[in-house]
């Protein structure tokens, strides 16, 4: 399991040592939450936080772009030190230029479905994709209720993937009580925002995670 706590949750009057925290704890990712009050309702991050970021963490910075047209920012996401940058394909109008852009700019490339999407819509594009995220939430906001449906999806997603080198992700509501259920769908990489910084110690949350992730191995 690569785990990827959502800052969204944090603290940001101690963001860099609460991220220090997660990554001393084993977290691989640092999973940031971009809103633009457009796409989604809330307004959170730019590129500007993304660079101070990436000056406090040598982490993979997992960049999700909830934003319209987000080939307006893709450059300045990757300049400002993303390592993986996921953009929603409701948002692109041309989405595989999207991608292979994102690429060219040498980050890894992420497609983001919203729970309402199916899978269909990327079908097209997955020769330019490196990660698929499943929304298991409606985006917009931390500590909201998984939504069930999408469970299937995950599954459907990992199907897709099968042969390529594409990784699923899962992001919205996810916490040591349903960890197990979608690690059990084959999923790579879990985004945990709440559940983890809601906690008065996020690195203990952390090991419980990876704890449930090593439990179903052995
Ligand atoms: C929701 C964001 C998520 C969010 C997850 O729009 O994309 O990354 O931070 O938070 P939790 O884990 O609290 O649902
Ligand atoms: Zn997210």
């Amino acid at each position: 399991m690569i785990l990827a706590p959502s800052i969204l949750s944090a603290d940001f009057s101690r963001l860099g040592k609460e991220i220090d925290e997660v990554v001393s704890a084993g977290a691989q990712w640092v999973h940031v939450d971009v809103m633009d009050g457009h796409f989604v309702p809330n307004i959170t991050i730019g590129p500007l936080v993304v660079k101070s970021i990436r000056s406090a963490t040598k982490a993979y910075l997992d960049c999700h772009l909830m934003i319209s047209d987000p080939d307006r920012y893709l450059e300045a996401f990757a300049q400002a030190g993303a390592d993986g940058i996921t953009v929603h394909a409701e948002a692109c109008v041309h989405l595989h230029r999207t991608l292979t852009r994102i690429r060219e700019l040498g980050c890894k490339s992420g497609v983001s479905l919203n729970p309402a999407t199916h899978l269909s819509s990327i079908s097209c594009c997955l020769e330019a994709v490196d990660l698929i995220l499943i929304m298991s939430v409606n985006p917009g906001f931390g500590g909201q209720t998984f939504i069930d449906a999408v469970m299937p999806k995950i599954t459907e997603a990992k199907n897709l993937a099968a042969g390529r080198n594409i990784l699923i992700e899962v992001d919205g509501g996810i916490g040591m009580q349903n960890l197990g259920m979608v690690l059990d769908r084959g999923v790579d990489v879990v985004v945990a925002g709440s559940s983890i910084f809601s906690r008065p110690d996020p690195g203990a949350a952390v090991r419980e995670m990876f704890a449930v992730a090593q439990g179903r191995k052995s």
